[in-house]
């Protein structure tokens, strides 16, 4: 049944047409949305990713074999139709539809394809599970809010290639196949054949790279770089994605957030017609720790978090004293807003995988504080707690412990996502003055809190070797409504600086040189100061289509286990293919 496209030419698409166009002739190609037989009238919908448009297949019009053939047409067809374009009558007219004051009364057509019945059919709002939608993405990407979101992503990588070429920066590309140079994650190794024994990388990012390519005096670089890192997906993770990477040489941290503003702002303003406020405002990682209880505020949330240690030694109550004694905080959120004890139960549950055991509450009645920890409360500390919620009526809830203000920031959190903030627009911060180094209680290790290629503060560096834990560093995040759209740092430059950083985190002068010597070497070479940033490409793109999972910003993404069901992989190979690159799975 289905024909060839000969020499048909497509002249409109299927969103194009309006009462204006009405008595044009015009060529359509798309799919058949839906097929509806009036009393042999037949009318199609034809889809494209541009919009749909009805044609009327008349027997007045088209012979008697056509009508048959046209009468064949069915879901997912893909129809090539001329005709003459003509106003919708009365009482027709769909206002829903951008093209739905007009039809198109066909006169010739041809079925360039056939479709079998489908698993799930694009038109529907995805009734269809995630697992069905994943195996035929091809299919699923018909949608419409899909195909929006490609199209904003496509406008998103345009505007931020012209809003840096504008600042002067270069796009570069770097290597897929790397040295394995650990960034955080776990690689993805990729055996050499020629080289038996011997694996590439594929890259974390293009960290170091990026580093090389300012010691070349590329001052200002950038990409729309590819990551692959070997982690387990959620929801704003990826082992695959995409990041908008950037480097200056000669920056302040402030020339670096300026670039990113004004790219955003670039960005928001041509993809959304949004108008972005500048500067974002910037808060050191202590202060966010300590008013949000994250790293990663949702400064829409107008809620913050109180200390109120002092008053709750002084009172005595043995909980607050004993988390003093042992380094921690006592903390306070009054969350302005009611909660059951059901609620509660399951925010207990919540801040316990911080290890912040119990969480107090109490409730705030016009008559004071009720209910819960309030009997144990010193009247001063009552008082206190009672002025930090300005006497709005609600539950308040304490937390005591060194993790007492991350306990909190999740409730807050929680808050957070039962008040009207969705529509409130988006709420950039800069979070700075990062710390170095982090514990790894588990390990019984420094790590680095951001990446080992961050530079100390002046006043920091005398403290690498005794004191890591008090090293700040110029590391900074962008985030924007509770997620971290980004990441960057003024790097290292000197080697003998960068050798110390790395013996902190325990790698010996000769590890360092193994895994990192051509980046030490060129530090010798006359590199000069030089600091980034990397923005989450797929992140950003989520926030701006108000999704809640990057897997919706990526054509082909891979499933929470890592997997892509449509290809089947990973998938196993040949063992002569893994005997010629001199490997065997054991
Ligand atoms: P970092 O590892 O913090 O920094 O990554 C920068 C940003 O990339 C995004 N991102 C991810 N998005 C989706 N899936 C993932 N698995 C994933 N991992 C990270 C986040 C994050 O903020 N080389 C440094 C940057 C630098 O210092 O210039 C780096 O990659 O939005």
């Amino acid at each position: 049944m289905a024909e060839l496209l000969g020499d048909w030419k497509r002249t409109v698409t299927c969103g194009e047409l309006r009462g204006s166009h009405a008595s044009r002739v015009e060529t359509l190609m798309g799919w058949a949305r839906s097929v509806r037989d009036h009393g042999g009238v037949i009318f199609v919908d034809l889809r494209d990713r541009h919009g749909v448009t009805q044609l009327v297949f008349r027997p007045e019009v088209l012979p008697a074999e056509r009508m048959d053939l046209a009468r064949q047409i069915g879901l997912e067809y893909v129809v090539a139709a001329r005709g003459t374009v003509q106003g919708r009558p009365e009482g027709a007219r769909n206002p829903q539809l951008p093209t739905g004051e007009v039809e198109v009364l066909v006169s010739e057509f041809k079925i360039l394809n056939e479709s079998e019945p489908l698993p799930f059919l694009p038109a529907d709002e995805p009734a269809a599970s995630e697992e069905l939608r994943l195996k035929y993405r091809y299919i699923d990407l018909r949608r419409e809010p899909l195909q929006a979101i490609l199209a904003l992503r496509h406008g998103v990588y345009q505007s931020v290639r012209k809003a840096l070429s504008r600042e002067g920066f270069l796009e570069i590309e770097t290597p897929l196949l790397v040295r394995p140079t650990p960034e955080g994650a776990r690689d993805y190794l990729v055996p050499s054949r020629v080289h038996r024994g011997k694996f590439f990388a594929l890259p974390q990012s293009p960290q170091l790279y990026k580093q090389l390519l300012m010691v070349s005096g590329f001052d200002r670089y950038f990409q729309l770089a590819r990551c692959l890192r070997d982690e387990d997906p959620r929801a704003d993770r990826q082992p695959e994605f995409a990041q908008v990477d950037v480097e200056m040489s000669f920056p302040s941290e402030d020339d670096v957030f300026g670039v990113i503003e004004r790219m955003f702002v670039a960005v928001f303003e041509e993809t959304m017609g949004l108008r972005l406020e500048t500067p974002f405002p910037r808060l050191s990682y202590r202060e966010a720790m300590t008013r949000y209880g994250t790293d990663k505020p949702d400064m829409r949330i107008p809620l913050e978090i109180s200390d109120v240690t002092d008053e709750a030694v002084r009172g005595g109550f043995a909980p607050f004293v004993e988390a003093a004694q042992v380094g921690g905080r006592v903390a306070c959120l009054a969350a302005a807003a009611e909660f059951s004890r059901k609620e509660i139960a399951t925010l207990e549950g919540q801040v316990a995988s911080v290890g912040v055991k119990p969480l107090f509450w109490a409730r705030l009645t016009p008559s004071g504080l009720e209910g819960g920890v309030s009997k144990s409360l010193s009247r001063e500390l009552a008082a206190k707690i009672v002025a930090l919620a300005s006497g709005k009526p609600g539950v308040v809830f304490l937390a005591a412990g060194k993790r007492a203000f991350e306990a909190l920031g999740m409730v807050r959190t929680v808050v957070g996502s039962r008040m009207q903030i969705a529509d409130t627009g988006y709420n950039f911060a800069w979070v700075r003055d990062f710390p170095l180094f982090s514990w790894n209680e588990e390990e019984n290790r420094w790590e680095p809190a951001h990446h080992m290629f961050s530079m100390p503060y002046d006043d920091s560096i005398p403290f690498l070797e005794n004191d890591p834990g008090r090293v700040k560093a110029h590391v900074y995040d962008l985030v924007c409504n509770g997620v971290e759209l980004g990441s960057g740092s003024i790097r290292i430059h000197l080697p003998e600086l960068q050798l110390r950083v790395m013996k902190v985190l325990g790698l010996s002068r000769e590890e360092a040189d193994r895994r990192f010597g051509f980046l030490l070497e060129a530090m010798r070479y006359g590199a000069p100061p030089h600091g980034g940033i990397a923005l989450g490409l797929d992140r950003t793109v989520m926030l701006m289509s108000g999704r809640q999972t990057i897997r919706d910003t990526i054509a082909f993404p891979k499933t929470t286990s890592g997997s892509s069901l449509m290809d089947g992989s990973p998938s196993e190979v040949d063992s002569k293919d893994i005997s010629d690159l001199g490997l065997k799975l054991v």
